[in-house]
């Protein structure tokens, strides 16, 4: 089963500088492979170039991307931030007219470097260990809630609402809403059109723009408000500022952990070798975090030409969007040995979190939220198994993950 990666015949509808060797089509969205292993989807690439042009990945220029198969040159681009620009990545604001950014994650140096100095310490180890008893507690919460039933279907009862709920927490946001956040951030990711996006993108400005007014008039303990009253470098943040930190802060953390919640518990309920070393060995569980991290790395990033350049032999022109596909990199035969191979004995080098300026601010949180998720499942439903006759459902899209997942256990 492989992915069908249609060499395109229409080559007169290419930018000129674009040679019809380097073209390949490729829908991350809706080839019918990626329902049932992207990865596996995925994998042929590395038997093409390295960098093509995808006419079927079009961002708001109209326009296909240059897609990089290679985790080097992946690190390379994302090094380089003053050729390769960030402005704009997701683009969520321009689908709604507005002119804030994603922030940081928009922002080139050096001014990204203003707000990461301001952000990370709320983000640190340090921090994320205050955190700690609020993780705990959400995921027990949750186990609790289908524990005694003897199945689940993991994605709505665990994957989805555990990570949302400590995002809401940690802005301060009503965990009655939660059910709210979760259909904006579906919508957002995964909406069948543009016009769905749109609105959810909509949707979810109107209320944060609310939320923050709201926490400059009443300021509480939390990040909104936070980031709200506080002073950076003699001035207080402005509301497209603000807006755009929580609305990074909303989407970062949104799928990207149920994604890799959905991958990880769907391969440990596959493998029983893998559950029982271990409920065996619990010492091995960041490691085995870091590797399910590498091997299911899910999120798309982009970055745009800054100059016309030759990049490994190819001609780029300046405004050239550039798509970073990490369910590819991250099988990149080049960078690791046998890269289908789950091996919790791995030496983690992995970019699932980027790198480079913008690696995620989020990635002690994540880590923790994972490694947590772990413990406590493998303790307590120590014989989980994928469902029999019910099907396993994956996805691709701007962050790849797993839709329907439903596991039993002996209760
Ligand atoms: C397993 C979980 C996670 C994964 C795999 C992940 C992945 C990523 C990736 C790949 C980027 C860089 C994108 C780029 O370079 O274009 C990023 C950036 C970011 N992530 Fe995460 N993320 C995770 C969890 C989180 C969480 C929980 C939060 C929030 C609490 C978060 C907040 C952010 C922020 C704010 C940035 C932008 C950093 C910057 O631009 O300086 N992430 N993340």
């Amino acid at each position: 089963m492989h992915m069908t990666v249609i060499d395109s015949a229409i080559t007169d509808t290419l930018p000129s500088h674009i040679p019809s060797n380097l073209v390949k089509a490729v829908d991350y969205n809706n080839d019918p492979a990626l329902k049932i292993d992207p990865y596996l989807a995925l994998a042929p690439l590395h038997d093409g170039p390295p960098i093509f042009w995808n006419p079927l990945n079009i961002r708001h220029n109209g326009l296909g991307t240059w897609d990089v198969p290679r985790a080097s040159y992946m690190r390379e681009i994302l090094a380089d931030q003053a050729t390769f620009s960030s402005k704009n990545c997701a683009g969520f604001s321009a689908l709604i007219g507005e002119s804030w950014l994603m922030t940081p994650l928009e922002i080139d140096p050096p001014d990204h470097g203003f707000y990461r100095n301001f952000l990370n310490p709320l983000f640190s180890p340090v921090a994320v260990k205050k955190m700690d008893e609020r993780i705990q507690k959400r995921a027990q919460d949750l186990i609790d809630g289908f524990k005694d039933r003897g199945h689940c279907e993991f994605i709505t009862e665990f994957a989805r609402p555990f990570p949302i709920a400590i995002i809401m927490q940690l802005l301060g946001l009503p965990i009655e809403e939660l059910d709210i956040f979760i259909d904006w951030g579906q919508r957002l990711l995964h909406g069948e059109s543009l016009e769905v996006k749109a609105q959810a993108a909509n949707e979810i400005h109107i209320y944060l723009k609310d939320r923050i007014a709201e926490k400059r008039r009443n300021p509480q303990d939390d990040f909104i408000s936070y980031i709200c009253k506080t002073e950076v470098d003699g001035r207080r943040l402005n509301d497209d500022e603000c807006m755009g930190i929580c609305y990074l802060m909303f989407v970062g953390g949104l799928d990207t952990v149920a994604s890799s919640l959905g991958f990880q518990f769907h391969h440990l309920a596959s493998h029983p070798e893998h559950r029982k070393y271990l409920i065996e060995n619990p010492k091995k569980i960041p490691a085995a975090v870091e590797e399910y991290l590498r091997r299911f790395s899910s999120v798309m990033t982009a970055r745009q030409v800054t100059t016309d350049i030759d990049f490994h032999g190819v001609t780029m022109k300046a405004g050239d969007w550039i798509t970073l596909v990490q369910a590819s990199t991250s099988i990149d035969p080049l960078e690791y040995e046998n890269p289908m191979e789950v091996d919790f004995e791995r030496r983690h080098r992995h970019l699932a979190f980027s790198f480079g300026p913008h690696f995620c601010l989020g990635s002690h949180i994540g880590r923790r939220e994972l490694n947590v998720a772990l413990e406590k499942i493998l303790v307590q439903l120590p014989n989980l198994r994928i469902k029999p006759d019910s099907s396993v459902i994956t996805h691709g899209g701007a962050v790849f993950g797993v839709a329907h997942l439903e596991l039993e256990w002996d209760s």
